[in-house]
């Protein structure tokens, strides 16, 4: 079973081919970063006409590096939301017509649900029916939740943020830190060079974690942002008088052990045996390992995205995609959907 995937909900351009659902034979990934770089953030306009631009070779470029004949394909994929709607389109838009042009099935993939599959891709990944039901922590720079995954596409949302995600609280915090977009990789690196315990920035929604209620597994990342600014108008010699690292790994810190803090809270309520996570954020290699210290205290075996395939991708897309081959609408019937829950 060959699957083509697209992916182009937001502003990376990938194609892939995925073989069974699992072995990842091409995973183009082309970035817009530097195109977005000079405003601080993703300027959905130029996202679009870049998808527009590289859409074709990105295509091409992960059929030819799978070494398959275009109608040696199954099927194609590609994510129908959530995610910009000038984005989504063109992906979506572009997998139809390649599908309808090779007289092959068109599937439309939730981009979170591909984010969730993101831990089920590579050889020494799990098989999904041998792990459920399990608890899945989805952070990205879009969306931050915790999910009962109780089969492939039966799912129970837990909690989320209630205002930014944790990947959008490192992209605010690194660019009032002036340390550029995306926030999320820089912030990491000077961290390393910090002490976390410096500054105790706010951990967001205490009272409601420890009262036990509906909130209790949601998150809020605004709290600590506007606490960050505040530090530093206090603290103008942050930059010159050494500390900087020290503030920088403070400020993760509190993003992380927040994301840490729910996960275990969801593992002890969901009475499971498998956790994992996936979505850009979990390239953190500090958040790698807190969440697997805290899988050893709870006693359940966690399953990580690889690297490659946190941060957006068309694998996902296209593994997801095996599972779904009979979908109960025709996608060629449907539109793209920009606020797309999981599970719906
Ligand atoms: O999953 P993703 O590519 O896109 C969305 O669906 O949102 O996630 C992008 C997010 C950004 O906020 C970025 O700052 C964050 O993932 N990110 C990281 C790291 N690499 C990317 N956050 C923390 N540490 C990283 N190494
Ligand atoms: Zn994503």
């Amino acid at each position: 079973m060959l699957i083509l995937g697209i992916e182009t909900s937001c502003d990376e351009t990938s194609a892939s081919v995925v073989r069974d659902g699992r072995e990842v034979l091409s995973n183009v990934i082309y970035s817009q970063i530097a195109k977005h770089a000079p405003y601080g953030g993703v300027v959905p306009e130029i996202a679009s006409r870049c998808h527009v631009e590289v859409i074709h070779d990105v295509v091409r470029q992960a059929v030819v590096k799978a070494g398959v004949e275009w109608n040696a394909l199954d099927a194609v994929a590609a994510t129908r939301g959530p995610g910009l709607a000038s984005s989504l389109l063109i992906g979506y838009t572009a997998a139809k017509s390649l599908a309808l042009c090779l007289n092959k099935p068109l599937i439309d993939i939730n981009h979170l649900e591909a984010h969730l599959y993101g831990m089920f891709l590579g050889d020494s990944a799990p098989d999904p029916s041998e792990v459920m039901p399990m608890v899945a922590l989805l952070v990205s720079g879009g969306h931050t939740c915790l999910i009962r995954m109780n089969h492939l596409g039966h799912y129970q949302l837990l909690g989320q943020t209630l205002d930014d995600a944790a990947g959008e609280a490192l992209d605010k915090g690194a660019s009032l830190l002036g340390l550029g977009y995306p926030g999320g990789p820089v912030i990491e690196k000077t961290a390393r060079e910090g002490n976390p315990q410096f500054v105790r920035f706010p951990r967001g929604l205490a009272s409601s974690r420890s009262s036990g209620d509906d909130r209790s597994l949601c998150f809020s990342y605004s709290g600590v942002k506007t606490s960050l600014k505040y530090y530093l108008k206090d603290h103008p010699e942050t930059e010159t008088d050494g500390t900087f690292a020290d503030v920088v790994a403070s400020y993760q810190e509190a993003i992380l052990d927040a994301l840490v803090q729910r996960f275990e809270d969801a593992i002890r309520r969901e009475n499971v045996r498998y956790a994992g996570c996936g979505g850009g954020v979990v390239c953190n290699q500090r958040l790698r390992n807190k969440l697997q210290a805290a899988a050893q205290r709870s006693d359940v075996t966690l399953f990580t995205a690889g690297p490659g395939f946190c941060t957006d991708n068309a694998a996902m897309v296209a593994g997801l995609a095996a599972h779904r081959l009979n979908p109960d609408i025709d996608p060629f019937t449907l539109d793209i959907r920009p606020s797309f829950p999981v599970g719906a």
